[in-house]
């Protein structure tokens, strides 16, 4: 009994030592190459993948050989328009220029609502849950002064705010990779109700579409 349980452990250890012989010998093949491929019609398509290239099949119709095409020119992505819309100069006449911007969004209960949600993701540590600008990271002394909303906004206007959010102001950093466009709309509409405290309250926290 206690013979045969030694052979059949000998056998396992072989069988083990083998196969991963042969799996590090398939993992070896080098460079690129994956190794050998058990019935290739399986990982590859028949038909060109857009979104895949494979090294040894160029694109015969497409005339670069890519399967991906280049876009029109001209032509913006579909959802992209926003950023093409909002391409302004990161300089101080690009601020400037950007008085002249208008809140596209409706100061709508869902947009509102929104905005708000973002705001305190993102602007909160700073700026404080009541834009006072007395966020824990003022509070705890790891920032210096942050102007409340209530004093700065009406200096500005919402062109200025959409200009300072996506690109940043002094210690500020940039929001313009964090938030869409549309989006910085939605958070200026939530940063407006700091203007006048009461409207503050009044900002739903559900986001039901409208
Ligand atoms: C790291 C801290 C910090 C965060 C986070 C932050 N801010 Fe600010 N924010 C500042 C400071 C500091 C200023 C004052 C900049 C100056 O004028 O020197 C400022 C100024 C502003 C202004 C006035 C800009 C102007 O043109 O005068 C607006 C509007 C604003 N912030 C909105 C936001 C919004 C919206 C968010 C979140 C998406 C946000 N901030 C996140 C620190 C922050």
């Amino acid at each position: 009994m206690k013979i045969n349980t030694m052979k059949l452990n000998k056998i396992s250890i072989a069988i083990l030592v083998s196969s991963s012989i042969a799996i590090f010998a398939s993992c070896s093949a080098g460079g690129d190459n994956p190794g050998m491929e058990y019935a290739p019609n399986m990982y590859h398509s028949f038909a060109y993948e857009p979104l895949t290239q494979e090294a040894d099949k160029p694109n015969t119709i497409n005339a670069n050989g890519m399967n991906m095409r280049l876009p029109a020119e001209h032509t913006i992505a579909r959802g992209q328009l926003d950023f093409a819309t909002y391409n302004l100069a990161k300089t101080a006449e690009g601020y400037e220029a950007a008085s002249s911007l208008k809140n596209p969004a409706p100061a709508s209960v869902y947009n509102l609502a929104e905005g708000k949600r973002l705001f305190n993701i993102n602007c909160t540590p700073c700026h404080g849950e009541d834009g006072q600008g007395n966020g824990t990271i003022v509070a705890d002394g790891k920032f210096p002064k942050v102007p409340s909303y209530a004093e700065r906004l009406p200096t500005i206007n919402d062109g200025k705010a959409f200009y300072s959010i996506k690109y940043g102001r002094n210690l500020m950093g940039a929001y313009g990779t964090v938030l869409t466009p549309s989006q910085i709309w939605q958070v200026i509409h939530y940063i407006n109700t700091y203007k006048t405290s009461t409207a503050v309250a009044a900002v739903a926290d559900t986001t039901v579409k409208k």
